[in-house]
This record gives C-alpha cells, structure tokens and sequence, in this order.
C-alpha cells in the first residue's frame, strides 16, 4: 500500500515510516497540510496518515481540502493524534470524511492492529460519504473555530502548569543550579543560588563565572569549558580561593533544534563541609598511625639513650679518675639528655595514655593562664575573652591544659601582623551529637568543654592546614620554631580524650577548637585547688631562661606579686650581670637547660661568689642533675617543669624566707 505521513515531528515520522516499510509498504513523508497536499497529487498514495495538530496547516484543514479535491478525495485518510483526542475532534473528523481516528501513542502492534481494522471497516462506510459533503462543510465551519479555541485553551492552561512545575522545581533543588549562555553568563539561577549570593536572580542575571572564581575566571578544570569543547556531560571538584569553598561542579549542554549548543546547565553542590570532615577524618588517621610510629621509634630511642647516657656518665667518671678532661663527654651527655627531652615531647603526641588525669575546673586553669598570657602579649593585642564558669568539669591534667592554651595562644600571636590583631578565647559548655563527631567514631556524643582561641591573623593554606599537627612541621624561619606546639596540642587533647578541630582561611584568621568531654557530675571529685591569696614580696629576682616567652611569663607571674624581677634569655648575660654587682639581686630562678652555660654551672657561678645565694632550678623531665646533687651544691630549690603559678610564688616566697 502506498501511504503519505503527514507529520510536524521528524521523530515520529520517521518511527512510522520504519514500521510501515517493515510492512512491505510504500511511504512517503511530509511535514505540514501544504506539503502534503502538494505530495498527494503527485504521488496518489492509497492512504493518509496524518496528525492533528501542526503547524501551517492542520489535519482537519488538509482533510478538508483534500475532500474537497475531487481528484484526492477518494484517498483514505486517517488521524493519528496525541493533542486532539476528544469527542468533539473525532466528530470533527468524522465528518469531514476521515475513515479513522487513531489516538497516540500505540505501540507498534497496536498500531498496526488497529491500521488494519480501520482500513478493513472503511469500505463500507465509503458509499454514504459523497451525499454529506455539503452538510460535512458546514459542520466544519461552524465547530471547527471553537474546537481549536477549546484546544488553544487546553494547551496554554497545560502549558502554564508545565512551566508552573518547573518554575517550583527550579526552586526547590538543593544544589545550586544555573544555565549559562555560550558567552558563560548566567541566563538563569534558582533560589539556593540566589540563597548563597543573598542577592536576586535579577542581580545575578548576565554576570559570569567571575561571582565563583573572581578574577581568576575562567578557572581551569572548568567543566564547563569542556562542555562546551565537546557537547559532553563533565564534572569537577574545585577549590575556589576567591569564596574559600569547595564545589562539585557539573555540567551539561542543552540543544537547540538544530542539535547545535543552546546553553549550558551547571549543577553545583557546595561541598566544603563535607570536604573538611574527609579531611579531618583523614587528618585523624594519619596522626594515629603517625603516633604509632612515633610512640614506637620512642621507646626504643629511650633504650638507647639511656645507654649512652649510663655509658658516657661511666667513662666521665673514668676520665675523672684518670684526670683526663671530660668536656668532650660532657657534650655527648648534654646532647642525649636533649634528646630524651624531644623524645619526651613525641611521646605525648603518641596520644598513649599518659599520667594521672584527675577531675578539673578548666575555667580555673584557663583563667590562671590567661592572666599569664595578658602580661606577656604586646598591648597591640586585643585580648577577648569569654569564659563560661559553669561549663563543668573534665578530667584532665591541669599543666596540658595549661600547655594547650599557651601553645595555641602563642600560634595566634605569631600569625598577627606586627603582633597587632584580636585573639579571642573563649570556653563553654556545648552538646555533641553523633552527627558531629561523625569523623572521631571513639568520642562519644554528649557535653563537651570547648576552649576555642582565634585570630585575625595570617590564616593558614590548604598545605599547611594538612600538615600542621605533623611533629616538626613549621612554616616558621629557622630557629623560629620547631613545629612540635600543635602536634603536642593535638597529643594532650587526644589524652585528655578530646579532639582538636581547626578552621581557617588564608588572610583571614585561624580557629583552634578543642573538645574535651564533661565529667558526669557524679565524678566531679575535688578539683585542683587554686589559690586565690598568693604570697607577696619586693625582692629582686634574677630569672633565666632561653626560651624568651617562659622568662617573660616568670617575670610578669613574679612582678604581680610585686617582687622587682630581671628576666634574661642569656645566661652569659646573666653571668656578667650578677658579676658586675653580686649583691644587686636576692635571688636567682634559671632554667637547667640552656645554651652557653646551662642552670646549675650558672648556679655555682652564683654559689661560688656569694655561697648563701637563693637559688631555684627549674629542670625538665631528665636533668644531668639530679635533685640530691643540685641540692647537694647548695641550691634551695628544685622544680620540674613546667611550673604553675601558684607553686611558683609558693616556693620562691619559701626559698627566700629559709635564706
Ligand atoms: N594561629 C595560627 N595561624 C596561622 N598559622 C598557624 C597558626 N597556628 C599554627 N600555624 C601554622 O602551623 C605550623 C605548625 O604550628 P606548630 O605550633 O606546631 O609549630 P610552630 O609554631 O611552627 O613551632 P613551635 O610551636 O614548635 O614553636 C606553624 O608553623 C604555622 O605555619
Ligand atoms: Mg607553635
């Protein structure tokens, strides 16, 4: 059968067509009422397929016309519609001479099937036809202009509610989504767009990529440019310095009719939290392993050591006897003491479980630490504090905690441009939920103590975000710092059972967040006492250590008590200074370990010129001298570092009231 399609919709013409042929059948296509009317004369085909709707010239105009053709009248002529589907059409149709009203879509049995019964039954409805014509005319005329204004009506009502639909969906994803022209300007954003530039889809209309990369734009790895290369679908994760956030950014093209670029859709998902708890989960894992390993060379190192150190005290005694010097051995026995000191360090960021942790007030020892850091931090720094007294107890060791805040606090002074800035401290009580520990599975969820210290220095990169907890890891110039105050921050809190988080941006600022869980309050025992009236006097105190933050701290802990207090980092300076005028001081607090001459060579300096001088040695864990030696010698006191305040103005006030 030779069969003329009469169809707007390449597609479906060509569907058609293929099933047709499958059937041994001749077919030929248009694609509006004028062509085919055109491609009836010449071709005479037996049969029209033809759809309703379409532009130019619709199918009841071109049934119309063709009946009224008597040379094409006789062609069968059947609809195939999806649009008009009602009564009305089909009546329409039916009297205008159509043999068949066939309502799409059908598959391609079902088309087939019902084609062939529509064609079997038409014979005998033919021979009425002719006498109708006229009255068919009318009909048409007079139903037609109404069918179509119903029909317009459907469809813009239809229309309204399409669009009404994806108006409402646009807004309601989640993720960011924006169409942009060939030129990338933005074309369209739905409301999480608008949400996150708090701005208009108004404003945002016609800017381009810039508002995510800044001058930078176009960024590489842009998915979009790819798009645009290839047509393709392409994604990427981007870090975007300009808003500090990391996106997952996804693009696609859209088509024009010619299958030609229209513009291009972009998906993007804000990504930067979920991006820092990967991260942190990760940061989490590679400090475990690397305490592991740290806690494991340690140990052994400590073995080590201690034989040399047993070995080299063995052949200085030898020497002695022998009276040979024992400069060269003294050297090696500072040098291992040194570092067992670092291998002490290491240890406490191995997070084991460490000493004797005991039920705190950690409001206490913030507060005490905070008056130490006030005096010894330049008044250029502005100090804010806001400490929760009520925020319950942890258990914890109240030196870490002290060791916390003066390791975080001196990061913060260090990152301020010209030690001018803000640093803000604050503790409270706050409520972990399972959700926020996502990343630390061995934390448990419930009230947390957190102590955060921020500031508006320098902010730190995404490198050194990575590597800050790292033992060694300094960005600091040589000699400026040894990089181990975070790793042994991240170690305390980690054995206090609390974690560290970190938030910070480049030219921004920096937050230090440490957690430590609340003591039910059945266990909140007795808590480390601290006293409130400390010891007074006007002596003049000589303290020494290398290390310029702990001298300067000494000084001002010392001066609030109102002694009048000399602090030096040299002991070669302090040497000379007390040489000069031996009686110009009543007392001498000095480090052990230091550089040039270390604290007990520096005390029997002292010692030797005025044999009754107080004097105080603060040690570190291992000494080269014992507490009975240093005693031994003549010095009055001997402390462990580090000191709190409060044994501090105890011991001093003690040492001089014995002298
Ligand atoms: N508040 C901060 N602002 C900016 N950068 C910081 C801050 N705190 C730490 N850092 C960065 O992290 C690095 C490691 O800090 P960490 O305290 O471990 O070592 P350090 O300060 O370099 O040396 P140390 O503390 O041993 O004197 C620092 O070198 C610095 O780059
Ligand atoms: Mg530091």
């Amino acid at each position: 059968m030779k069969t003329l399609i009469v169809e707007d919709r390449g597609d479906d013409r060509r569907l058609l067509r293929y099933n047709l042929e499958r059937q041994g059948w001749q077919v030929v296509e248009a694609g509006d009422g004028f062509q085919a009317l055109e491609l009836m004369t010449e071709h005479k085909p037996d049969l029209v397929i033809s759809d309703a709707l379409m532009p130019k010239m619709d199918g009841f105009e071109l049934l119309r016309r063709m009946k009224n053709d008597p040379a094409l009248r006789d062609i069968r002529f059947i609809f195939y519609s999806a649009v008009y589907t009602g009564y009305n059409e089909r009546e329409l149709a039916r009297s205008l001479g159509a043999d068949a009203y066939l309502v799409k879509p059908l598959n391609p049995q079902e088309f087939l099937r019902q084609l062939e019964e529509a064609i079997s039954g038409v014979t005998s409805a033919r021979a009425e036809r002719p006498k109708r014509m006229v009255a068919e005319q009318e009909a048409f005329l007079a139903r037609y202009p109404g069918i179509v204004a119903t029909k317009l009506e459907e469809k813009v009502r239809e229309l309204k509610a399409v669009k009404e639909k994806w108006v409402k969906t646009f807004a309601a994803l989640h993720d960011m989504v924006i169409l942009m022209d060939k030129n990338k300007k933005i074309l369209q954003a739905n409301a999480s767009a608008c949400r996150f530039f708090k701005t208009t889809e108004d404003e945002l209309r016609g800017k381009s990529c810039e508002i995510f990369c800044g001058p930078d734009c176009p960024c590489k790895d842009c998915p979009g440019d790819r798009t645009m290369a290839d047509g393709g679908d392409h994604s990427a994760e981007i870090y975007h310095e300009y808003l500090h956030k990391t996106f997952e950014i996804s693009s696609s093209a859209v088509p024009d009719e010619d299958g030609k670029l229209d513009y291009l859709v972009y998906v993007i998902t804000d990504v930067t939290e979920r991006k820092s708890l990967e991260e942190e989960l990760f940061q989490a894992h590679k400090m475990e392993a690397m305490g592991t390993l740290a806690g494991g060379i340690a140990h052994d190192f400590n073995n080590i050591l201690t034989a040399v150190l047993g070995y080299s005290e063995l052949a200085k005694d030898e020497a002695h006897i022998k009276g040979l010097t024992t400069s060269y051995l003294d050297e090696v026995i500072k040098a291992a003491l040194r570092a067992r000191d670092m291998v002490k360090q290491i240890l406490s960021f191995s997070h084991k479980k460490t000493g004797h942790l005991q039920p705190i007030a950690p409001h206490l020892i913030i507060e005490e630490a905070l008056n130490l850091l006030r005096n010894s931090m330049p008044s250029s720094v502005n100090i804010r504090t806001r400490i929760d007294c009520d925020c319950g107890k942890i258990n914890g060791d109240p030196t870490k905690l002290h060791q916390i805040i003066v390791n975080l606090c001196t990061n913060a002074l260090k990152a301020l441009d010209d030690e001018k800035g803000v640093i803000e401290i604050h503790l409270r009580r706050r409520q972990l939920s399972a959700d926020d520990l996502r990343t630390q599975e061995e934390v448990r969820p419930g009230p947390f103590v957190e102590l955060l210290v921020r500031d508006n220095g320098c902010g730190m990169s995404k490198t050194t975000k990575q590597h800050m907890f790292e033992p060694y890891f300094t960005t600091r110039e040589v000699g400026q710092g040894t990089g181990l105050g975070l790793s042994i921050v991240y170690g305390l809190a980690r054995n206090m059972g609390g974690i560290v988080r970190v938030h910070s941006q480049p030219g921004v600022g920096s937050e230090f967040r440490v957690l430590f869980p609340v003591l039910p309050a059945a266990s909140e025992r007795d808590t480390v006492p601290i006293i409130a009236d400390l010891p007074m006097g006007t002596e003049r105190i000589m303290v020494v250590d290398d290390e310029k933050m702990i001298a300067e701290l000494q000084k001002a802990l010392l001066e609030k008590q109102g002694y009048k207090v000399t602090a030096l980092t040299s002991s070669n300076a302090a040497l000379k200074l007390f040489s000069s005028d031996p009686e110009a001081f009543d007392l001498l607090l000095t480090d052990q370990t230091m550089p040039e001459i270390s604290g007990h060579e520096l005390a029997a300096k002292f010692l030797a010129r005025r044999p009754d001088f107080p004097v105080i040695l603060c040690t570190g864990y291992s000494s080269i001298i014992s507490k009975q030696q240093a005693l031994n010698m003549g010095i009055k006191f001997y402390v462990h570092k580090p000191v709190q305040r409060c044994d501090l103005v105890r011991f001093v006030r003690d040492v001089l009231d014995n002298s």
